[in-house]
């Protein structure tokens, strides 16, 4: 594990419990989707894991050894480990765009050349390089979402940690976004994503970390998205993916291990069926729509 949390616990000053016996490992190059009703302790977990908070019951490990919570130990955190923050707000404080986004790479002490090209490089990987001289304040919410995100690919830490990155971006913005975390994850990046998008989570991660009044529950995205009870206890709706997967099944047209994430997915499926001669499946007319013509076959 690159960073992991081992038994940890946390309440604010004067209030309850918001973690207790927490546990979640990050291992190199895996992603992982963070899920949870308002409140539950997403935004918490990920600050614990930044070291922007420090856990009161057990202890954070960074490569196996425990985090110091001195400058020392938090700079040595801090350049493994990048967190974005739910509200870009939050994050940006530069004048311009490029200013913020050079910000953290000129204090590695990278040289100009360096510093400039992972700027330009996480501009366009975010798409927003026509904003290079804007200020910061006066962008819309989802361009200034977009900076901050920019700002800490251009880090480029061996662990991102992104609280709702997805949340404000427009379609295109979220397929960027998308983009941009497989490319970081073929480099071996481990990425950390809180969502409340179960699709996104199944079609992106290869974990999932469930908060649940009970605590907190990891395993293979797949599997934990496809179980009811625990969804029902997270108050998380069921991912479409999961659904089509269960109808499928019951139907026989779908192994166990099978089943798919995407609507690419599904209709890569349909053209395998079709073609080992069993009846494709026919995508049911919208509500309202004429009736489709008979088939052709
Ligand atoms: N700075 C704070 N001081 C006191 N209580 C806080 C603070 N930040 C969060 N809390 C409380 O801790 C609990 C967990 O909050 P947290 O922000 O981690 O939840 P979340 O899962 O990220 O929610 P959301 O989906 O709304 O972002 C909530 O009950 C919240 O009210
Ligand atoms: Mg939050």
């Amino acid at each position: 594990m690159i960073v992991e949390l081992v038994g940890a616990g946390y309440a604010y000053e004067d209030g309850p419990a918001v973690l207790s016996g927490v546990g979640l490992g990050l291992a190199e190059g895996r992603s992982t989707a963070l899920l949870g009703r308002n409140g539950s302790g997403k935004t918490t977990l990920l600050r614990l894991l930044s070291g922007g908070l420090r856990p009161q019951a057990g202890q954070l490990r960074l490569h196996g050894e425990p985090v110091a919570y001195d400058r020392a130990g938090l700079t040595r955190l801090r350049t493994t480990v990048q967190l974005v923050l739910q509200d870009p707000d939050d994050q940006l404080f530069a004048a311009s765009v490029e200013q913020d986004v050079s910000f953290g790479p000129m204090n590695l002490g990278l040289d100009e050349a360096e510093v400039r090209a992972r700027v330009d490089e996480s501009l366009a990987a975010m798409d927003i390089v026509a904003l290079r001289d804007r200020p910061t304040h006066l962008l819309s919410y989802g361009q200034r979402k977009r900076a901050a995100i920019a700002g800490a690919v251009a880090m480029r830490p061996r662990v991102l940690i992104l609280d709702e990155p997805t949340a404000g971006l427009d379609p295109h913005g979220q397929e960027r976004l998308l983009d941009v975390l497989d490319g970081l994850r073929t480099t071996g990046t481990t990425v950390v994503m809180a969502t409340h998008d179960v699709d996104l989570a199944l079609r992106w991660a290869d974990d999932a970390a469930v908060l649940t009044p009970g605590g907190l529950r990891t395993g293979a995205a797949g599997e934990l998205l496809a179980d009811q009870e625990l969804l029902d206890a997270a108050r998380l709706r069921r991912p479409w993916g999961t659904a089509v997967a269960e109808l499928l099944r019951a139907q026989g047209l779908l192994g166990e291990d099978e089943g798919p994430r995407t609507a690419e997915e599904l209709a890569a499926w349909t053209r395998g069926v079709a073609r080992r001669g069993l009846s494709p499946i026919v995508p049911l007319p919208a509500p309202g729509s004429p009736p489709r013509p008979p088939s052709r076959r």
